[in-house]
């Protein structure tokens, strides 16, 4: 069929109305994952995928943005750690139903590709860079960070800044975010069975290092330091919560690689709510043992909070080093996960054409979108060479509760239009549960700062011109109308 019969120029507003909220038809989805050279290889099964969810999960949120929540939430930040906890785990029952049910690349982006159409499709997966790109880029610099710290630690010497931070910091360049990003672009590249198996070490050595410290904070905890349980009252539970929601980024990256699962259907609603249900537990037990052994000012004043707490809170230096040594490798499965969740996502939104369809070729050796990943990992390492941590975490924040959202609605929307669509995991007492979804996720962006919501917004407007000027005239729905669903 021609471009001309869906494509080209409009009829009415009506006619282009119906285009931008044309959705993709959930057969060809699937379908198109199995054209030549398209599909992504099948290889990762339950263990593995719930791996990648705590190696997403786990990593800077508990190792250095607990400090700013100890700050704000005093020692209730142990309650924050649980109300993040629960904000998420509705919108990860909504991640389950969907990813079982259409296990195609791309999470949130495909679900609302097959739900609510293509705009806000386009606006998810543009909204996701952030949650994903940008974010790998910032959490590459708190590895740059970690790497002096250890080095510190271990050897009394660390990088000069000029290597080792980003211009606003007052160095030239960031090495090591640059390094760390190049070596895991490099484990990407050659496949995700590698990947997952380097994964798969790394998670295992971070579990090991979070109960060392829980077992060493409880051996030293004192209750006095709950006395002053909550200074700031709700408010600074909440907003904490706001900040602390960050640590639990990640789950929805299980979903990212969907199509790689060997039996999604099963394995992906266990891995997701596996995963959140793992990291929550070690979560409230660390935020406790911190909170036992170290005042809040202690935690909220170094870039390593939880080192700081063994070692200015209990005293015990020694074990300073090997908490920093876990940071690093906690740091490193997360940048992995997260930039493997972005190239999946970017790869998805090129096979539909709303970027340039020629990035989505795979590797025919490797069986992963090679090209793409390359090409990703450059722009991240120029973004974390010089981009400071600062605000970002607020922003990716923002963006990750406005990505719930919508695969909560999602799930609403298709349980309606696509009633008797095969659904291998449900959601429970729907539209409650996802309902409760949207709340929480709007009572935790409603604590973000404004600053955040401007940068928010200039992003999506940016995003919205893309797909105006490119997107919509590419598309895969309009140069191949068979993929209407
Ligand atoms: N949840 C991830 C972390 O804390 C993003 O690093």
């Amino acid at each position: 069929m021609s471009t001309a019969s869906t494509g080209g120029s409009t009829n009415g507003t009506g006619d282009v109305r119906s285009r931008i909220f044309a959705v993709r038809d959930v057969a060809d989805l699937v379908a198109s994952t199995e054209h030549e050279g398209e599909g992504l290889k099948k290889s990762v099964g339950a263990g593995q995928l719930t791996a990648f969810g705590v190696g997403a999960i786990i990593g800077t949120g508990i190792f250095v943005v607990i400090g700013e929540g100890a700050l704000t939430a005093g020692p209730a930040v142990v309650i924050s750690f649980v109300l993040a906890a629960v904000a998420c785990v509705f919108s990860a029952l909504s991640y389950a139903e969907l990813a079982s049910s259409i296990p195609v690349s791309g999470s949130a982006y495909t679900y609302s590709y097959a739900t609510l159409g293509e705009l806000v499709a386009w606006i998810i997966g543009w909204d996701l860079i952030l949650e994903y790109g940008v974010s790998v880029a910032a959490v590459a610099v708190g590895w740059g960070g970690n790497v002096n710290e250890f080095l510190q630690s271990a050897f009394g010497w660390q990088l000069p800044d000029a290597i080792s931070m980003s211009p606003s910091d007052g160095g030239v360049f960031n090495l090591p975010a640059v390094f760390i990003v190049a070596v895991i672009t490099f484990l990407l590249v050659r496949g995700t069975r590698e990947s997952a198996r380097a994964n798969l070490i790394m998670v295992g050595i971070k579990l090991l290092i979070l109960v060392f410290f829980i077992v060493i904070a409880f051996l030293n905890f004192n209750p006095s330091h709950f006395d002053d349980f909550s200074p700031k009252g709700v408010d600074g539970i909440t907003t904490a919560a706001s900040v602390i929601f960050f640590a639990f980024i990640g789950f929805d990256a299980v979903s990212t690689g969907s199509e790689e699962a060997n039996n999604p259907k099963r394995d992906l609603p266990l891995a997701i709510i596996g995963s959140l249900v793992i990291c929550t537990i070690f979560y409230v037990l660390v935020a406790a043992g911190a909170i036992g052994i170290a005042s809040p000012q202690t935690l909220g004043g170094s870039d390593a909070p939880l080192a700081a707490a063994l070692r200015d809170g209990a005293g015990i230096s020694w074990a300073a080093g090997i908490l920093a040594f876990g940071a690093l490798v906690a740091i490193t499965s997360v940048v992995l996960v997260i930039m493997y969740g972005q190239t999946r996502i970017f790869f998805a939104m090129c096979r539909d054409g709303l970027l340039p369809r020629g990035l989505a070729t795979v590797h025919p050796r490797y069986g992963t979108p090679a090209r793409l990943t390359i090409g990703m990992g450059v722009l991240i390492a120029i973004l974390a060479a010089l981009v400071p941590l600062g605000e970002i975490v607020k922003l990716v924040n923002i963006g990750t509760l406005f990505a719930f959202i919508l695969v909560n609605i999602g799930v609403i929307v298709l349980r309606r239009t696509r009633p008797d669509m095969p659904r291998p995991y449900r959601v429970p007492l729907s539209p409650v549960f996802p309902g409760l979804g949207i709340l929480f996720a709007l009572y935790l962006m409603k604590d973000l700062p404004f600053d955040t919501w401007v940068r928010f917004v200039v992003w999506l407007v940016v995003g919205l011109a893309i797909y105006v000027f490119y997107g919509y005239s590419h598309s895969r729905l309009r140069t191949e109308p068979s993929a209407r669903g």
